[in-house]
Order: C-alpha cells, then structure tokens, then sequence
C-alpha cells in the first residue's frame, strides 16, 4: 500500500501532546510530512525547547504512522517557543516573562532563577535574566559579574551576555556594600526607566526575573509592570515559609499572575560520604502545598553543598556537569523542563485560572 500525505496528516490528529491534550496538528506543530514510498519523515516543532517529552511524542507519532502502513518513520524535530497570544505592550520582544520568588527570605530564589535561566538556556532556548532585587542583588556574585559594568549602546544599557545568558542587575551599578534605599514608588519608577525603558534586551524565548523575598510593595510593584507569563514561587519544606508560599500564591492570584508552579528548595540534604538522604525540613511539604492549592509542582532540590560553591564563586554552569554534578544535574534538568512544560501549557490556556486556596 502506498501512503498519501492526508493520511498521514490523519494519523497525526490521533497523537496528543500528553500535556497539551491536543494532538499535534490542531497545535500547528505538524511542519512538514514527506511521504517516498513506504518512509513518512515528519518535522515536528516543539512548544520549547527543552521539551520534556520529546521521546514520548517520538514513539506515539512512530507508532500511529507505523500502524497505516509505513514501513519506515523519521521523526525531526526542532522547537519554536511560544508566549502568550495578547500582544505585549512592555518588552514586545520578549515571549515569556517569568518571576521567580515572593518565597521567605533566603529559601533560594535567586539560586532557583540563575540555575533555571542557565538550564533553558542550555536547551538552546534565548534566556535573559533581570535582577528585581533592588535591596539585596544576588547576580553580580552569583553570575561572577562583580564590578563589571554593563555594555552601553547609544544611552541604552546592553546586558551582559555571561554562561550563556543575558544579564541585567543594579548590583553592577552601583557601589558596592552599599545599601540601595528605594521606596515604593521611587522604586517602580526607577525598575521601569532602568530595566525596561532604557536596557536594550535582545529578542528573548524567556526572561526571568528574580524577585525581592516577601510580598511587600517592591516584588507586587514588579509583578503589575512586567507583562508577566507566570510566576514560579520556591519554598522550603517548613511550616513557616509553607506559609509564606501561600501567602505569595495569594499576591499572584490577586494580581492575576498565573502560577507555573513550586519549587520545593533544600528538600533534603545528602551525605556526600554515604549518599544516605537526610530528612531536615520536613520534606515534601511544599509538594503537598501545591497539590493543596491545585498548583503545579516543578521539583525538590536537596541541600547540595556544591550549589552554593558555585553560587558563590559564580560559576552556575558547573552545577549541569554531567560527570561531576550528576545527581543535581537531574533535579535541576527537571524542574527546567516541567516549567518549560508549563509555560507551554500555560499559553493555550485563558487567564485567571482560580487557586483552590483555603
Ligand atoms: N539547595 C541548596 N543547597 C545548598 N545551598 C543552597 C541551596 N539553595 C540555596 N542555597 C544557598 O543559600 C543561600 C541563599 O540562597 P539565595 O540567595 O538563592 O536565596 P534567596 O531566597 O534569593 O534570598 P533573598 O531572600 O535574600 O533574596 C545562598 O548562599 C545559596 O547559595
Ligand atoms: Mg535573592
């Protein structure tokens, strides 16, 4: 029997994206389909790059193409990340805007972001990385950009392109160990003329930004200027910043932000000398905190002394090695992709989804 293209494009309806639950020609990822003689090769374009279930969709679409009658398929693929459909006022050029962080102070937020900037970037997705911390900026150190001055450009700030992202913090401008003090509107004036109006970012897939902690007036002033996608809140397992997560939640929900998701940080620690994991905090209770609030739950991250070496001496690549850091490689690798995931899923749907909040 020889295949014709339509019936290709047929079986192709019968494969579901399993988190879109549509299947992939209705979501337009269906590029092209060559059929010569009894070999179908499909390009397949992916939400995003850093799909985590790229191997599922290779198998269902071998498989659907392979039951009409194909002796032979070769599935390509390629990715095109999506954003939001409403046109973007502020940073048109930019297709998702992800805050991360209204968690307790030091849980791990600015961590969280630079390891899920780097950890898009390496899907190959284009990835910039805003500093909102105006009182305590982490990036400088964190990213190894410590009394480096931004790029200038005309009388536009160029961000720094560093680990394979691109960069913008207040900490490199300003004096060090010198406290910034900012009050609420001062301080949306001076993120907007700063961050925004006057720093040329490129055309990005993603730009993250990492929140101040808590949920006071300058992560809620962030959160209404930026064109947010989502929010991604971190926590640790215990009961006080549980409280603190939700309390976020509450922020987000208010301001119409949809939730990508939690993060659960310093799950667990490991013993490097016998691998026994060590319950300190009282682990999955953030997990449980979001299955409460119907939120999405992105991953544990354990103690792992070689995060914070490498947030300190700047170097967060270190921390995807494959042969040095392989356990952190793969929590972190994890909660990169389920929020890719939820961006994507967060795209098709329309906003201001209800929290089961209590
Ligand atoms: N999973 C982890 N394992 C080991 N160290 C960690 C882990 N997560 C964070 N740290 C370390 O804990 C400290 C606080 O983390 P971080 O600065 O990311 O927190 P934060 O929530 O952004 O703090 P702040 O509220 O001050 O902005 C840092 O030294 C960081 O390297
Ligand atoms: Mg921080």
């Amino acid at each position: 029997m020889v295949l014709n293209h339509d019936q290709v494009m047929a079986a192709l309806r019968t494969v579901k994206d399993p988190e879109l639950h549509k299947d992939l020609v209705s979501l337009n990822m269906v590029k092209d389909v060559k059929v010569a003689a009894n070999r179908v090769d499909v390009h397949v374009e992916l939400t995003t790059p850093a799909c985590p279930l790229k191997a599922t969709i290779q198998k269902d679409v071998e498989q659907a193409v392979k039951r009409i009658g194909a002796a032979e398929v070769r599935v390509r693929f390629s990715a095109a990340t999506r954003g939001p459909e409403q046109p973007k006022e502020v940073l048109p050029q930019v297709k998702n805007v992800i805050a991360v962080g209204a968690g307790k102070g030091g849980v791990g937020k600015s961590t969280v972001a630079v390891n899920l900037a780097v950890g898009l970037a390496r899907h190959g997705a284009a990835v910039g990385l805003m500093d909102g911390d105006i009182y305590g900026p982490s990036m400088p150190t964190m990213l190894g950009i410590k009394g480096q001055l931004p790029g200038m450009r005309g009388n536009k700030l160029v961000p720094h392109f560093v680990h394979g992202i691109h960069a913008v913090t207040i900490g490199s401008l300003v004096e060090e160990d010198k406290p910034l003090i900012w009050r609420g509107p001062m301080a949306h004036g001076a993120f907007k003329q700063l961050l925004v109006d006057n720093t040329e970012w490129p055309a990005l897939d993603y730009l993250v930004v990492d929140l101040p902690p808590g949920t006071g007036d300058v992560p809620l002033t962030l959160c209404q200027l930026l064109p947010l996608t989502g929010a991604v809140i971190v926590a640790t397992p215990q009961q006080v910043a549980l409280d603190d997560c939700i309390r976020a939640a509450h922020m987000f929900q208010q301001l119409e932000v949809p939730v990508l998701g939690i993060v659960e940080n310093m799950s667990y620690y490991v013993d490097p000398a016998t691998g026994v994991e060590h319950d300190l905090f009282g682990r999955g209770g953030a997990e449980q905190a979001a299955q409460r609030l119907g939120l999405a739950f992105l991953g544990a991250i354990p103690m792992y002394p070689d995060l914070r070496i490498n947030s300190d001496a700047g170097t967060p690549l270190a921390n995807f090695d494959e042969e040095k850091n392989a356990k952190l490689k793969g929590v972190l690798e994890a909660v990169v992709q389920n929020l890719a995931a939820q961006v994507s899923i967060r795209n098709l749907r329309p906003r201001g989804v209800k929290l089961n909040i209590v």
